[in-house]
């Protein structure tokens, strides 16, 4: 079965992440599929709401690591540049399903959806820092913006998991739920939001973001460039074979 399962009913498109044996950590191939899934329903009239889920036992794991390392993301049309810039483009109403870890861009892609809910075994977190690389999504610009500068410090150098409580605190989830339950309340808004007029929905989300667009469309590219640059440096090179050997990294060199 294929990692990532689309499905759209009642006006709804549903993005299902389905490698659990990798924990749903993405490859370039699911980017692209999910960047082709947000562009069909941003074509799509029947489309009305996006919801993004996962398990009840983790949301993703972020960026597979192995593929980082075989096929690091080179230009703008990579497959996870196409996704986020079709998420932080997309007009009409996105929902996320989160329970478990929501690791790297399992975290950042939030900041791009409308209304986000989670199970109370959620656990966000950025460890870009960690992992020798820097943040993504415009993620540096979004995350500051809606924790305040010193909680988002905290989430972007320490790179450790903050929990549900606490992202509902800073304003990253709306609201918190039994992980078994968080993919169909998440439905149920997301059918609720499907029964309104989609213009209105529309014309309330371009309101509401204002014309920020063009700012984060720049972070992202600024981000894109130090990220790709610094994904074949050493301090990644090194945090990446330690993943992948199981062992701690040593950064005392770099
Ligand atoms: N890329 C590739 N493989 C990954 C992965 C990732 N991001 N995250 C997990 N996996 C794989 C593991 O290598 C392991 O594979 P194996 O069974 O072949 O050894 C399998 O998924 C299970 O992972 P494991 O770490 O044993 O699960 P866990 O429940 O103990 O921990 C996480 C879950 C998500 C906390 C942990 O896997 C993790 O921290 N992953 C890395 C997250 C990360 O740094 N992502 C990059 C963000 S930019």
């Amino acid at each position: 079965m294929s990692d990532i399962l689309t499905h759209t009913d009642a006006g709804v498109m549903t993005i299902t992440f389905n490698r659990l044996d990798k924990k749903n950590s993405i490859t370039a191939a699911m980017y692209a599929a999910m960047a082709d899934a947000v562009a069909q329903a941003a074509a799509d009239p029947a489309v009305r709401v996006v919801v993004f889920q996962g398990h009840e036992s983790i949301f993703s794991a972020g960026n597979d690591i192995g593929d980082f390392l075989n096929q690091p993301p080179t230009t703008q049309e990579s497959p996870v540049f196409r996704f986020l810039r079709g998420i932080a483009t997309f007009e009409k109403p996105l929902i996320a399903a989160v329970a478990g870890p929501a690791v790297g861009i399992g975290t950042t892609m939030l900041f791009h959806c409308d209304l986000v809910y989670a199970g109370d075994n959620a656990a966000f977190s950025m460890p870009f820092v960690n992992l020798g690389l820097c943040p993504e999504a415009a993620s540096s610009l979004l995350a500051p913006r809606m924790f305040g500068y010193h909680r988002a410090a905290e989430a972007l150098l320490m790179g450790e998991p903050f929990f549900a409580e606490a992202a509902q605190e800073v304003g990253l989830v709306n609201r918190v739920v039994p992980p078994t339950e968080v993919n169909g309340y998440a439905q149920a808004q997301a059918r609720k939001l499907a029964a309104k007029p989609l213009t209105s929905l529309i014309a309330t989300k371009r309101l509401m973001k204002g014309g920020d667009q063009q700012a984060v469309l720049q972070k992202m590219d600024e981000e894109g460039r130090d990220f790709g640059r610094m994904l074949r440096e050493p301090a990644a090179k090194e945090a990446f074979g330690a993943f992948m050997e199981k062992r701690k990294p040593d950064f005392s060199k770099l």
